[in-house]
This record gives C-alpha cells, sequence and structure tokens, in this order.
C-alpha cells in the first residue's frame, strides 16, 4: 500500500481524442516533470490509453488510470472492456463505482463489487467512488447510504486482497456544480470512512487507506481541502482537463 502518498487523479470523463489527450499529456509532463512527493493520474477515455501510455513510457511519476470496465474477463459484451485489456493498456487504477455510472448507466453496489474483485484479481488498483445526493444529505441520509456503498462494495474481501484500493468521497451534488463540500463538511465524511474501514479492517490499514475527495476541486479550494488531516488527494473533473490547471493542482503546496 502507498502509504497515503497525495494522489491529484484527473478523470477527463466523455472528453478528448486520441491526440488531443496525448497533447495534454506532454504539457502535463513538462509541467509536473520535477514533482516527486504527489501521484499523479490520469484517466482519459478508453480510446486514448494506449497512445498515452506509450507517451508516458515507464518509471515517470504519471500513472494511468481508466474510468470505467466490465467485471468478466472476456466473452460477448458488445462495448465493454475487461480488467485484463485495461492492465495491457498499460493502467494501474480503474476508477468503479462513479456517480455518473450510477446515475446514467445502471451501476449498482452490487455490480461495483464484482468490478472491484476482477480489477484487483488483474492487478488493477480500484479507485472506489462514494457518495450522497443532495436530497439525502438533506434527508440526513449521507452516513447510511455510505455505509451500504462501501458495505456492499467491498463485501467478501479480505483484508490483503484490499491492499492497492482508493476510496473516493464524491458528493454527487458537488460534481460539476461549482458547489464544494466545505472543509468541514469533507473532512467528515472522510474521517467517517476512515474509522468504518478501522472497525471493519483495522487501524493500520485504515490509516494507510488514500481517500480522495472529488467535487468542483479547483486551484482555488484545492490547498484547504489538502490541509485536512483525512483528505489524501483529489478526484477531479473540469479542472483536470486543462494541463496548466492541473498542474496547479499537483502543485497544491506553492
Ligand atoms: P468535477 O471536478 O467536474 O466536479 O467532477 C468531479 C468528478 O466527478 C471526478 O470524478
Amino acid at each position: 500500500m502507498d502509504s497515503r502518498r497525495p494522489l491529484i487523479a484527473g478523470n477527463w470523463k466523455m472528453h478528448k481524442t486520441g491526440k488531443q489527450a496525448v497533447d495534454s499529456i506532454r504539457q502535463l509532463k513538462d509541467l509536473t516533470s520535477s514533482v516527486t512527493d504527489v501521484e499523479i493520474m490520469v484517466a482519459p477515455p478508453f480510446t486514448a490509453l494506449s497512445q498515452i501510455s506509450a507517451e508516458l513510457g515507464a518509471g515517470g511519476n504519471i500513472a494511468l488510470g481508466a474510468q470505467n470496465m466490465h467485471w468478466e474477463s472476456e466473452g460477448a459484451f458488445t462495448g465493454e472492456i475487461s480488467a485484463n485489456m485495461l492492465k495491457s493498456a498499460g493502467c494501474r487504477y480503474v476508477i468503479l463505482g462513479h456517480s455518473e455510472r450510477r446515475q446514467f448507466f445502471g451501476e449498482t453496489d452490487q455490480t461495483v463489487n464484482k468490478k472491484i474483485k476482477a480489477a484487483l484479481s488483474a492487478g488493477l488498483a480500484p479507485v472506489l467512488c462514494v457518495g450522497e445526493t443532495e436530497k439525502q444529505r438533506n434527508e440526513n441520509k449521507t452516513f447510511n447510504i455510505l455505509d451500504k456503498q462501501i458495505k456492499i462494495g467491498l463485501e467478501n474481501f479480505v483484508l490483503n486482497a484490499l491492499q492497492s484500493l482508493v476510496v473516493a468521497y464524491e458528493p454527487v451534488w458537488a460534481i460539476g456544480t461549482g458547489k464544494t463540500a466545505t472543509t468541514d463538511q469533507a473532512q467528515e465524511v472522510h474521517n467517517y470512512l476512515r474509522k468504518w474501514f478501522a472497525k471493519e479492517y483495522g487501524t493500520e490499514f485504515s490509516q494507510k487507506l488514500r481517500i480522495l475527495y472529488g467535487g468542483s476541486v479547483k486551484p482555488a479550494n484545492i490547498k484547504d481541502l489538502m490541509a485536512m488531516p483525512d483528505i489524501d488527494g483529489a478526484l477531479v473533473g473540469g479542472a483536470s482537463l486543462d494541463p496548466n490547471s492541473l498542474s496547479q493542482l499537483v502543485h497544491y503546496k506553492s
């Protein structure tokens, strides 16, 4: 496990052609070449993975991630991509259970569970996304929803299997809306999640687990978020598309 080295991850969602993605990565590489204390991850669309992987080469400080995958290893699943395909395209991470997958593509906690299992067996590090909607928060159901998402999402996993796990708390109401959770709101949830993991998997594991915050993270708010004791990084959509802005996020300390 990567002992809570800060991780700044860009989720490019359905943006950028292969060429645009490679151009962005070239700029990002130049802008972040001296960074060693922060891990950078970029999750482009599937079509750009191989090109970016070739561009990144081996041993750099930028890791490649995918935005989704299927839980089966191969077969008649038109339009789907397997964990092994992602691994061989150069991915180290895969984002699973993103709220947009849950909201628009019928992802459930059960399918997330199967995907995490498949990702781990292929040697990919899963980034498990959890988060409540605005309605759920207003009804004081935030912690119930998170409990369900992590409990079912991680059902039947033993501690040893989960060493590469990363968790991302992304309140649905803060994604792409410009509304960021306050640092206190985010810290409260991150601390809750860390305690949940301590109870379920022990303190040693929970103290090493990286929990990222996502939802309208920008260069203007990242420093305050990263100052919170249980926030170990960010999963960023909109502000990760421009390499200059992503580089500013990576340089959040300066
Ligand atoms: P925004 O940063 O655009 O709010 O998106 C967050 C997100 O969904 C990252 O996965």
